[in-house]
């Protein structure tokens, strides 16, 4: 296959990938964000269903529309995320993680709204660790052979990080970009580097951010157990 033709070479795969940014609820009508536009989440899964996978989509936050013949599953907080990723993950055959997930939390979650006092500071605002949704599902590979893909985006040294962040997280392959500029966050194209856990280096010059699903799914099907007959 490439660029140009789709084969059908994910048919018979469930595939997961997760998309967007979460928010981290302070109170009913306040949360705490990122820029995540879901784009490249989206693109994964697009290309992936004209691959011929079941695609399980697990959305935060994007206001792009469903892709057609995928299985979206709409969150909002990371930890409702890793919620809907775990259960999908269970049977699948490859999990990608492009979703920007908090990695923090407001401590108390206020079910009233929070009001302004006269003359009193606002309290300060405590924080969580939230769970590493990719590590844990690296570390517990629910299905055997199943491959784990996850994404950064880093500001400088990005592949030194990015090594070092694809030991720590034990997954397979780890796509690093070098965030700036209008690079990344709502931009239409990407460039990136995609690491293996096998010590492979594969560079992906900047462009549509299809493109760069489709180098992340042909790493991805090169790693798969062959399907049973
Ligand atoms: N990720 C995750 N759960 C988290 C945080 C991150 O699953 N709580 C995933 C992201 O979806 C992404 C990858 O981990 O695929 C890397 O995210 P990144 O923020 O770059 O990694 P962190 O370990 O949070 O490192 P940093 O301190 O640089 O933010
Ligand atoms: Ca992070």
């Amino acid at each position: 296959r490439g660029a140009a033709g789709t084969a059908p070479d994910l048919v018979g795969r469930h595939v997961v990938v997760s998309a967007g940014g979460t928010r981290e609820p302070l109170d009913p009508v306040r949360f705490l964000g990122n820029r995540s536009s879901g784009k490249q989440g989206y693109a994964l899964a697009r290309v992936a269903a004209a691959r011929g996978a079941r695609v399980t989509l697990v959305s935060a936050n994007s206001a792009l529309p469903d892709p057609a013949g995928v299985d979206v599953v709409r969150v909002g907080s990371a930890l409702e995320l890793r919620e809907a990723v775990t259960k999908a993950a269970g049977d699948a055959d490859a999990v990608v993680m492009a979703a920007a997930v908090a990695d923090f939390r407001p401590a108390v979650y206020a079910t009233g709204k929070i009001k302004k006092k006269d003359d009193q500071e606002p309290e300060p605002l405590t924080l969580v660790r939230n769970p590493d949704i990719l590590a844990e599902i690296s570390a517990s590979r629910p299905r055997p052979g199943q491959i784990v893909a996850g994404f950064a985006a880093e500001t400088d040294e990005a592949l030194a990080h990015g090594r070092a962040k694809l030991a720590t997280k034990g997954c397979d392959l780890l796509v690093v970009n070098e965030v700036g500029e209008s690079k990344t966050f709502g931009a239409e194209e990407n460039e990136a580097v995609v690491l293996g856990a096998d010590g492979s280096e594969t560079p992906v010059p900047y462009g549509p951010k299809e493109m760069l699903a489709e180098t992340v799914w042909d790493l991805i099907a090169e790693r798969l157990p062959e399907l049973p007959e």
